[in-house]
């Protein structure tokens, strides 16, 4: 007796190529890139769906969700799980997959490379050179990145991959997080406050959740100070843009370089005139090699549920 393929909806464009090509030898896929705009679509096989693939960007609504009865695993491209309904999820036993580790390496090599561009202002040495104004007179001196004190708000898995490359480059390490890990050699710190007070530099590198919401506002700014710099690697929604606009625009910090913003891709246009940020297309993890892994990881969960009811890297039971 041959198994019915189950069905499968697939949200958003594909992040890397070939990822419905290899699930379609399994299960059947419908791609709908967008079900609010594709309702009659969706109304014939909803009932039907027993899997879905979306990624960290795209998400699922409750909306959506609610139209799904027979939903078992939702397979994310990413780590970010803030445009999913977590608690519902595990309400109705659903399972999650989604694809940590095989980012870490390259979210925290942007990072080093966002604290070098802004110190030492490489993107703007670069438009200082091609608008031809080294002839005329010298480059100004700019910040050492080396030996500062770098602070990270999240000791997570990337988090843990950014304090390794910092130490290479000298810099005394503390971190803030609800509860210390032991394990690691760093100062920890049991206030974000205090680890703004204490940084040169401050990473965030925390899950986007309702307590750290909005937790990097104008008082964490100003206590960061005038000398110190703001790097955000997780999500827009963790700071308080406007007041970050704000510190930028009055100098009450001395410079930012960010990955992430509140309204991707069509950013608040004041950074653009902003020579103290340093602006990236939310890029953490896009590479060649990284996305693949992504890409592959996202597949083999949502195939390995099927094929023994076990996921490779799930949320849930982890
Ligand atoms: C993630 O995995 O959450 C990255 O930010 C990509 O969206």
């Amino acid at each position: 007796m041959t198994q019915e393929k189950p069905n499968i909806l697939y949200l958003g464009s594909e992040p890397t190529p070939g990822m419905i090509n290899r699930l379609q030898h399994a299960v059947n896929v419908h791609h709908i890139p967008d079900p609010s705009q594709n309702t009659h679509q969706l109304e014939n096989i909803a009932a039907s769906i027993k899997g879905l693939v979306t990624s960290a960007s795209v998400g699922v609504s409750n909306d959506l969700l609610h139209q799904l009865p027979k939903l078992e695993i939702i397979s994310s491209f990413g780590v970010g799980l803030d445009a999913l309904d977590l608690d519902y999820l595990k309400a109705q036993g659903i399972h999650l997959g989604y694809t940590p580790n095989v980012l870490n390496d390259c979210v925290a090599d942007l990072t080093l490379g966002l604290i070098l561009d802004i110190t030492r202002r490489i993107s703007q040495s670069d438009r200082y050179v091609r608008e031809g104004k080294w002839a005329a007179a010298a480059a100004p001196l700019r910040t050492q990145s080396s030996k500062k004190r770098l602070g990270l708000y999240g000791m997570g898995r990337i988090g843990q991959e950014i304090a390794q490359r910092a130490s290479a480059f000298k810099m005394p390490i503390a971190y803030h997080t609800r509860t210390p890990n032991s394990s690691l050699p760093y100062l920890h710190l049991d206030s974000l406050e205090k680890l703004a007070g204490w940084s040169d530099i401050l990473v965030v590198i925390v899950p986007a959740t309702s307590s750290t919401r909005q937790s990097i506002n104008r008082h964490i700014l100003k206590t960061l100070g005038e000398n110190g710099y703001l790097i955000n690697i997780a999500r827009g929604s963790v700071i308080n843009e406007a007041d970050l606009l704000n510190a930028l625009e009055q100098g009450i910090l001395a410079g930012a370089g960010l990955d992430v913003f509140h309204n991707e891709p069509n950013i608040d246009p004041r950074f653009y005139e902003l020579e103290n940020v340093v602006l990236s297309p939310h890029a953490g993890s896009a590479t060649h090699e990284t996305r693949q892994a992504m890409g592959d990881l996202t597949v083999n969960n949502l195939l390995n549920y099927f094929q023994s009811g076990s996921l490779i890297a799930s949320y849930f039971e982890s």
